[in-house]
């Protein structure tokens, strides 16, 4: 028998982000969820044009219940997998266990098998939750090894703070533009999350390497660690060009993709951590290479 969601005292609405009281309670569920303050987003050239949030409201305008789904065409394997995403879901703790969770994450596989995506992909640390659906886990690897020789450089390189209007115009047009980061597994684009991203760990950088047209997002540990988190380009540079842009020797790279366009290899070390990255797709997939996707795409 269908199981029904109880939802007496709410409406459910859909499509309401550019509400501005819809989007506020959205924030708000989030920030009390989980901590994150997605509000800059709407500075930054707001959420992906194809979000698709389904909710649940209360009468005073707080949102209970919702899980958002985007169109994130991905690069799997080699192939441009047609793929959503699923985001942000959450249901407030005094309307937990009535099936409400149930009720929107039904609505958005709707609307997804609706638009004919061929895949749905969602970062979760509650796996049982979506393994009834369908979505499977995908084993993650992050590389590390010794850092190539930095290549000499023409063009020192230049910070980017997102916050500069100028900024923020190379960063839309360098994402607009871009090539995956690896064939393995890569978004296509996800410029609001990239851009959104860059608000949450303090620690990356953005630095634009002009001899490239060449957006790269990094962290070092120390003088001795470097941490390659995505490179926003038409054509990607070598882990040495990028090295030598930034005028940095350090001696151990780690690269958070797998790094098939960088010129260089590292060991393939299995990312710990709570979190799953689950997918879910007619004709099953599984990664042919270990690999990751970007932190700077999560989302
Ligand atoms: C996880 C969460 C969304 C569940 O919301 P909910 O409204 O209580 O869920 P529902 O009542 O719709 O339950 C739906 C199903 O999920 C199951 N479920 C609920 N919480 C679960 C959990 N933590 N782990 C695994 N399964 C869970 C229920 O048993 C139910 O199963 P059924 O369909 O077989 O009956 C909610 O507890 C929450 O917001 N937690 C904090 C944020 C979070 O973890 N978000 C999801 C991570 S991506």
């Amino acid at each position: 028998m269908e199981k029904t969601a109880d939802s007496s005292g709410l409406t459910f609405r859909q499509d309401y982000f550019a509400v501005d009281t819809a989007w506020s309670a959205f924030v708000a569920l989030l920030q009390d969820t989980f901590g994150i303050d997605i509000d800059p987003l709407q500075r930054l050239g707001g959420p992906d044009p194809s979000c698709m949030p389904f909710g649940w409201f209360d009468a005073d305008g707080t949102l209970a219940a919702n899980l958002a789904a985007f169109s994130m065409p991905t690069m799997i394997n080699g192939r441009l997998v047609r793929a959503a995403a699923f985001q942000s879901g959450a249901v407030r703790p005094p309307w937990r266990g009535r099936g409400l969770y149930r009720d929107v994450t039904l609505k958005a596989l709707e609307w997804c098998e609706a638009k004919g995506f061929e895949a749905i992909v969602l970062y979760t640390d509650k796996p049982a939750l979506y393994e009834p659906y369908g979505f499977r886990s995908l084993p993650l690897h992050s590389f590390t090894g010794p850092a190539p020789v930095p290549a000499p450089r023409t063009a020192p390189a230049r910070r980017l703070d997102p916050w500069e209007a100028a900024d923020l115009r190379l960063l839309q047009d360098a994402l607009r533009a871009r090539t995956p980061v690896s064939d393995s597994l890569a978004v296509c684009q996800s410029a609001a999350m990239f851009l959104i991203n860059t608000q949450f760990d303090p620690d990356v950088q953005l630095s634009w390497l002009d001899d490239h047209n060449a957006v790269v997002a990094w962290k070092a540990d120390g003088a001795e660690r470097f941490i390659l988190l995505d490179v926003v380009a038409a054509a990607i540079p070598s882990l040495s060009a990028i090295l030598g842009g930034l005028d940095l020797q350090p001696a151990v790279a780690e690269v958070l993709f797998r790094p098939d366009k960088l010129g260089w290899t590292g060991e393939p070390k299995p990312l710990d951590g709570a979190t799953c990255f689950m997918i879910r797709s007619s004709t099953p997939i599984a990664l042919d290479m270990p690999a990751m996707l970007s932190p700077m795409a999560d989302f």
